[in-house]
């Protein structure tokens, strides 16, 4: 066996291989394998071609008649660190064939997995332990306390709100997830819309004592989009800019007509929220669209808010195929972008 040429077997193979002969020099790899392991490595010894103490041994002990062995390891990849599981099995009459499966792509989707479940535990967990221990007051010490009963009870309405409007929210997401790859087909008037959302938030606003300023008059008419869920982006924006942005005292919303503007090609239309509070750090900034990411998580939770906001705007906009981009400075304030491309 040793004397065939595997060559064009593994040239067939999509996977990452390497066949090392009884002469532990590599007989043969395929392109995949020369992306891992350099095309000089054919020819070489194997120990100086591969430079993995791990995999190094595997293949030590295999060819010298150990039984097939599985071991996982990480490699670089074009700059990127990735994780593969190697198999290494002997071949008949000497020698070893080492394959490589990546799995990094199903181990982040693993760990996503883990930390959503872990997450929307933690958030639901923190309402439900202070409504159980209200109910347990209620019932014994307070039982008889008519001004305590009635205070109680407010908070535990706020807790069970926070916790339906989660469990909206995740709805919501996992809808909006599902319909991504669907662009949709109606058209939306987008200054009403505008107008709508700002009246809805008005009364928000004069309770923080902010001024909305709302300028649509260069939007576009019609506009391809989903009305309640650009509803819901520009509500999450605005009340966003009001809640976290609102210490400068106005929020302005501006509409502007664009020409290829970064990551759409031809006409877009940018509609931006632009609030004058404390700004975010601009190590947040990437992280702001992610499920329950909040720069502040106690005054996030202090305003009712779930940190699901922006990662539903961003998959919403997504099958608007649009963009979402944030700018801040630290003591300036933020501005929050939404592109949409015209036809
Ligand atoms: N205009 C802003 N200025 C400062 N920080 C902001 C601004 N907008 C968002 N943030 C930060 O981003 C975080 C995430 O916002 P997001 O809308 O996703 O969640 P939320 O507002 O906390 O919850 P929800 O939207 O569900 O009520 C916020 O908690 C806040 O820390
Ligand atoms: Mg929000």
């Amino acid at each position: 066996m040793d004397q065939t040429d595997l060559q064009p077997l593994l040239d067939a193979v999509p996977l990452p291989m390497i066949h090392v002969g009884s002469d532990w020099r590599i007989a043969a790899l395929n392109a995949p394998a020369k992306t891992l392991f350099g095309a000089a490595a054919l020819g070489r010894h194997f120990g100086l071609a591969i430079r993995k103490p791990t995999l190094v041994d595997a293949i030590e002990t295999v060819g010298r008649g150990a039984p097939r062995q599985v071991l996982r390891v990480m490699l670089t990849q074009a700059e990127q660190e990735n994780r593969f599981e190697v198999t290494v099995a002997p071949l008949p009459g000497g020698g070893v064939l080492a394959s490589f499966v990546d799995t990094t792509e199903q181990e982040l989707v693993t760990q996503f997995r883990r930390d959503f479940v872990a997450n929307v535990s933690h958030e639901l967990r923190t309402p439900l332990t202070a409504l159980l221990g209200f109910i347990e007051t209620l019932q014994g010490p307070a039982r008889d306390d008519a001004a305590a009963r009635e205070r109680f009870l407010g908070i535990m309405a706020r807790e069970a709100g926070r916790m339906a409007r989660l469990v909206r929210d995740l709805l919501s997401l996992n809808r909006v997830e599902s319909q991504e790859r669907q662009r949709p087909e109606t058209r939306v008037d987008l200054q009403g819309l505008l107008a709508g959302v700002v009246a809805t938030l008005r009364p928000v606003a004069q309770e923080a004592r902010v001024v909305l300023e709302l300028d649509a008059s260069d939007a576009p008419e019609g506009v391809r989009g989903d009305g309640d869920q650009l509803t819901q982006v520009f509500h999450n924006l605005i009340e966003n800019a009001v809640k976290y942005g609102g210490s400068g005292g106005k929020v302005s919303i501006r509409v502007r007509r664009l020409r290829d503007p970064a990551g759409i090609r031809g006409q877009a239309v940018e509609i931006s929220v632009i609030d004058q509070g404390d700004g975010i750090d601009p190590q947040h900034l990437p992280r702001l669209t992610e499920r329950f990411y909040r720069v502040d998580s106690h005054r996030s939770r202090e305003k009712g808010g779930t940190g699901l906001g922006l990662a539903i705007v961003k998959h919403i906009l997504n099958r608007h195929r649009g963009r979402l981009r944030i700018e801040s400075e630290k003591g300036k304030g933020s501005s929050f972008s939404v592109l949409l491309p015209l036809e």
